[in-house]
């Protein structure tokens, strides 16, 4: 594989590097009880820089990196001197002196590109408002898994179709072979230049209409209506985004065998019902174990002598 230096979206990948990655994952995932087969960090560090809350992101980093046999050192922003004004390139230039690899959550993608490019060091995108390329190779790993292939498969995605999540669909679904539909209302739409720019076999198709965005789907996606940051705009977004619930009715306009994942933290009764996050087509909790897996794949691949 030839090795992104970075991964701050999955625009970062070739075609064969996300296959390479994806089958490294899944072989890690099948390995993972053989605990001394895999220590592909020892002697490396791995830095954590979060500003914003995680539970599944910063847990499976962390134990990901210990599996892997390497140190993670988990930095609140505001316990580092970014948190009282220090520049992200001045960050960048001082920890490339210490560590082997730095993954950031951080609130503005500009923030995260601007350490890129002082860093010497491989930066992971773990979450900014543009992108949350791990979460898409958690979810990429999941389809791979339940359906033995991505190519030619149909993906609803429901809900605010202009959040960080559904523009890191769009781009894994060009470059994955996907056919990607997103049902928003037209408040929540994707930016269609961003959409039509993306290079790739796969195809993005954006609706209003969420029975016409599941029919015939393989998987049913949402995520929470109110991203961190948004929460100005909850009664908004409850009024316009209600119609995009994912619950029974909409998962009958699907497919007969149609999955239904979600990224986490659910809003239970919001975007999705407990009947059908809990229920038998639910892949969710698969979708967050796999954030462990792709993560040490995408470590290993990066960090790794
Ligand atoms: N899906 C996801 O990134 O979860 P966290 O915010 O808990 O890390």
């Amino acid at each position: 594989m030839i090795k992104p230096k970075h991964i701050l979206s999955l625009q970062d990948f070739t075609e064969d590097e996300l296959e390479d990655l994806l089958t490294f994952a899944a072989q890690l995932k099948i390995e993972r009880s053989n605990i001394d087969r895999n220590k592909l960090l020892v002697g490396k560090t791995i830095a954590m820089i979060f500003s914003k809350a995680s539970t599944r992101t910063r847990v499976s980093f962390q134990a990901g990196i210990y599996e892997l046999g390497g140190n993670s050192l988990f930095l609140d922003h505001n316990d580092l001197q970014l948190g009282r004004g220090e520049s992200m390139s001045d960050t960048a230039k001082v920890l490339n002196r210490y560590i082997h690899a730095v993954v950031i959550r951080t609130h503005k993608h500009e923030s995260l590109v601007e350490y890129a490019q002082h860093s010497t060091i491989p930066v992971i995108n773990a979450l900014t408002d543009k992108f949350h390329p791990c979460q898409l190779l958690a979810d990429l790993l999941t389809i791979k898994v339940n359906s033995g292939r991505l190519e030619g498969i149909k993906v609803a995605y429901l809900g605010d179709g202009a959040s960080n999540m559904a523009y890191s669909w769009a781009v894994a679904a060009k470059l994955a072979g996907i056919e990607l539909r997103i049902g928003a209302p037209s408040r929540f739409q994707p930016d269609l230049s961003f959409t039509e720019s993306l290079s790739g076999k796969g195809v993005v198709i954006v609706t209003d209409d969420p029975h016409q965005a599941v029919k015939d789907v393989d998987y049913i996606y949402t995520d929470v209506w109110v991203s961190m940051g948004f929460e100005s705009e909850v009664e908004e977004r409850e009024k316009l985004l209600m119609p995009y619930q994912v619950n029974n009715q909409i998962v009958k306009s699907a497919s007969s065998g149609v999955k239904i994942m979600h990224c986490l933290p659910a809003k239970r009764g919001q975007e999705i019902t407990s009947d059908v996050l809990d229920g038998p087509r639910s892949i969710i909790w698969d979708e967050a174990e796999n954030r462990l897996h792709v993560q040490k794949a995408v470590l290993a691949k990066l960090v790794a002598d």
